[in-house]
Parts: C-alpha cells; sequence; structure tokens
C-alpha cells in the first residue's frame, strides 16, 4: 500500500513532527501555520509512503467520518520510526471496515454502556485508593509506576475477568507491548504470551460462563448467525487491553502534571461537584494524548478540505492539530478548566470512535480527583527532562515521574 504520488515530485516534509522541547505539552508550532495556509499538505512519513496530512478540525472529523476512507492496515505504529515488531493488533476491530467492523462493534458497545461504566466507578474508586495508601507508606513515588499504570491495568482486567492472582502478568504484558521501550522480540514474545493468556481465559468461560465481558460477549455472538471465534475473542481481549491502557495512563500522568503547575488549575479539578468532569475533556484536548492522529487510506478518491486525495493514498488525521484549531476553540493553547471542551477529538470522531471513552473519563476524573484530594502536598521531585516525555511513542506520555508531598 505505498504510494508516491502524493508528492507530485516536490520536497515533502517530513511526519511525524514531534513537540518542541520548551513547550511538551503544545504540538510544534508547524500545526498553526499549516491549519492557517496548507491544511491538507503532502509529508513523507518513515516508513517510506508519502500521506495528506490534514490539520483542521472539520476536515479532521470529515475524513474520520468518511466510509471511504479504511482504517485496514492502518495501525499507526507502520508510520512510526519505532515500528520494528509484527502488527500487536492483526486483524482487530480497529482496523476494520464497514459491515465486519460493525459486527464486532455492534456485540462490544453493549459491554461500554454510560450505566455499565458508572458501575465500575465504586471499583475504580478503590484501587485508586489502594494505590494512594501504597504510595502514602513511603515519602517518595514513581507516579508513572505506582499509579497511573497499575489503575487501567487492574480495571481492564476487572472488566474482562481476569483471574485476580494473573493480574500482575497481565499488567506486566500489557505495559511492555504498548510502552514502545522494550526491543521487538521482548514485545514480541509479550505480545504471544497474552494471546495464549486469554486464549486460555476464553476456552474456560466457553465451558463454563461466567458474569463477565467475555462470557456475555461469547452469549452475545453466539444469539447471531455467526458466533464468534476464539481467534476473534482473543483479538478483542487483546485490543482492550491495549487500547485502554497506556493511553488512560498516560494521560493520568500527564494531567497531573498540568494540575501541578497552577494551584488555580488544581482548585477548578477540586471545585464544584461537576467540575471534574469538565476539567477532564479540556485535558483530554489540552493533552491529545494520540501525539501524531490517526491513519486512514482511500479507497476512492475523496476531497477533503478543497484537495482531491486519490484512491490509494494514506491520509493523517492530526487530532492535536485539530484540538488546538483556533476557529473551534478559543486561545486554543491555554488550558481552561472550565471550557466546555467535550467536543475535542482525543476520542477519534466517526465509526471508530473510542468504545472505552466513558470508562477513560470515569477512571481520569476518580485517579485525578483522588490522588489531589488525598495528597495535597504533591509535587514534582524535580524539575522533568525532555527526554522523559515520549517524544516518539503513537501514545505520549512520561517515562517516569518521580513525586514526593
Ligand atoms: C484517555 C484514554 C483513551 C484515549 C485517548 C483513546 C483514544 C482512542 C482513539 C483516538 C480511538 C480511535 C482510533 C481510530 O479511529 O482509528 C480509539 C478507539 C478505541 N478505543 Fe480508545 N482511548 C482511550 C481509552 C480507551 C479505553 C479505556 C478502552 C477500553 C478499555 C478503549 C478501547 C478502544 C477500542 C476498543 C477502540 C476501537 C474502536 C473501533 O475500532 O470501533 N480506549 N481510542
Amino acid at each position: 500500500m505505498t504510494n508516491t504520488r502524493v508528492s507530485r515530485g516536490t520536497e515533502v516534509p517530513e511526519f511525524p513532527v514531534t513537540r518542541p522541547d520548551s513547550r511538551p505539552f503544545d504540538p510544534d508550532e508547524t500545526y498553526t501555520r499549516l491549519r492557517a495556509e496548507a491544511p491538507v499538505t503532502p509529508v513523507s512519513c518513515p516508513a517510506g509512503m508519502d500521506a495528506w496530512l490534514v490539520s483542521r478540525y472539520d476536515d479532521i472529523r470529515s475524513v474520520l467520518a468518511d466510509p471511504r476512507m479504511s482504517s485496514r492496515g492502518a495501525g499507526s505504529m507502520h508510520m512510526l520510526p519505532s515500528y520494528d515488531m509484527r502488527d500487536p493488533l492483526p486483524g482487530s476491530m480497529i482496523q476494520l471496515d464497514g459491515e465486519e467492523h460493525t459486527r464486532l462493534r455492534r456485540l462490544l458497545i453493549g459491554e461500554f454502556t454510560v450505566r455499565r461504566m458508572e458501575a465500575l466507578r465504586p471499583y475504580i474508586q478503590k484501587i485508586a485508593d489502594q494505590q494512594v495508601d501504597a504510595m502514602l507508606a513511603g515519602s517518595s513515588a514513581d507516579l508513572v509506576r505506582d499509579f497511573a499504570l497499575p489503575i487501567p491495568s487492574l480495571v481492564i482486567c476487572e472488566l474482562l475477568g481476569v483471574p485476580y492472582d494473573d493480574h500482575a502478568a497481565f499488567q506486566r504484558d500489557s505495559e511492555v507491548l504498548m510502552g514502545f521501550e522494550a526491543d521487538a522480540a521482548t514485545r514480541d514474545a509479550a505480545s504471544r504470551r497474552l494471546e495464549h493468556h486469554l486464549g486460555e481465559l476464553i476456552e474456560q468461560r466457553l465451558v463454563e460462563p461466567r458474569d463477565d465481558l467475555l462470557s456475555r460477549l461469547i452469549a452475545r455472538g453466539n444469539a447471531t448467525e455467526r458466533p464468534l471465534t476464539v481467534q476473534e475473542l482473543t483479538a478483542l481481549g487483546v485490543l482492550l487491553l491495549v487500547a485502554g491502557h497506556e493511553t488512560t495512563a498516560n494521560m493520568m500522568t500527564l494531567s497531573t502534571v498540568a494540575l501541578l503547575q497552577s494551584p488555580e488549575r488544581r482548585a477548578a479539578l477540586l471545585g464544584a461537584p461537576d467540575a471534574a468532569g469538565t476539567a477532564v475533556e479540556e485535558l483530554l484536548r489540552y493533552v491529545s494524548v494520540i501525539q501524531f492522529g490517526l491513519f486512514r487510506y482511500a479507497t476512492e478518491d475523496v476531497t477533503v478540505g478543497g484537495t482531491t486525495v486519490q484512491a490509494g493514498e494514506w491520509v493523517v488525521a492530526a487530532i492535536p492539530s485539530g484540538n488546538r484549531d483556533e476557529s473551534v476553540f478559543a486561545a486554543p493553547d491555554t488550558i481552561d478548566l472550565g471550557r466546555q471542551a467535550r467536543r475535542h477529538l482525543a476520542f477519534g470522531f466517526g465509526a471508530h470512535q473510542c468504545i472505552g471513552q466513558q470508562l477513560a473519563r470515569i477512571q481520569l476524573q476518580v485517579a485525578l480527583t483522588t490522588l489531589l484530594r488525598r495528597v495535597p502536598g504533591l509535587r514534582l521531585a524535580r524539575p522533568l527532562e525532555p527526554s522523559e516525555f515520549k517524544r516518539n511513542d503513537i501514545v505520549y506520555g512520561l517515562r517516569s515521574m518521580p513525586v514526593v508531598w
């Protein structure tokens, strides 16, 4: 699926555009210029293909909502320098189109209703409290390791029905898989262990269903003309583990950094009862953890922002740029925790829009308010170095975040 036509023989700027060292929360200024002057512009990706970089909010939404823009093979990792392993999510729902995608999404969506997710809030509160208790037993912590990574991992394991004793192994492997810190062989092994482990769990649920997501998925699939295969169930399980882990964890740490930058922000988060909900939307907009964007492949000629993208060409919907589009968000580079930012693009848009978004919101609300309320003296142990930010990873984040209180 490589193409070279986009460049039309001229020199093409390189993608991805990483964040500047001096302003770790802001997308590169190039995006401001592109939105004004060249909102659909050719770029060259590290994997060798050219693509159209789409930087305006409205154009991004139109790309992501267009059924002619395929997600097949669009796993972002193909485009990035750190990509050096087999696709961790082969054939998974996130890379399917049309009816094939709808079939799986329809089976899964009932598991992610607001009501079901709200029912998890007490469990999320319990584990957030446990993590804080463990932190407070000492005098310093690494917020990534001791707080942000364990919470989403425990939540997803609970959701899937992973037995408590297996949590640690699942957590370790999903961290390795999405962390992009380990070498290819290590990540590959982690991916295989996860698949094997989930496969075993699914076989058990097929024989002896329980009150958990996997058992309900099996039952729902069995009620259709095409029951889910063990392979499909495994792919869905791995997708949930991978899609919901690093994203949520990195949002937790980066949001905490932003909140610790000013007492007003802390106060805004802990203010009125619904303040945390509003604040989390603004943090999702401001941070854009899916930091390079979402990739699509045109199956037909499609006009985007006045430019014709031809069948066979790649498109990058630059989420961080859309979230800073001045025509949609006033003073977009300012963090305003009272802003109504819910139409941000952090969870994507269209047919693949994040299915776990409500779960992510609740985890962020609970984790951030619990942390700031229970550890009022929380602060960075030392200023963060630029090298501690994961500039080249699909999911933006911090490698570690030493804190004291
Ligand atoms: C802050 C946290 C999160 C962010 C920023 C995020 C972001 C996204 C984005 C941008 C997409 C769209 C991908 C595309 O269009 O190609 C997506 C899809 C998805 N997300 Fe999330 N996500 C988060 C948390 C979660 C959680 C907690 C779960 C579940 C446990 C989850 C499960 C999924 C799944 C299954 C899809 C694929 C949906 C489909 O293909 O129809 N995500 N996410």
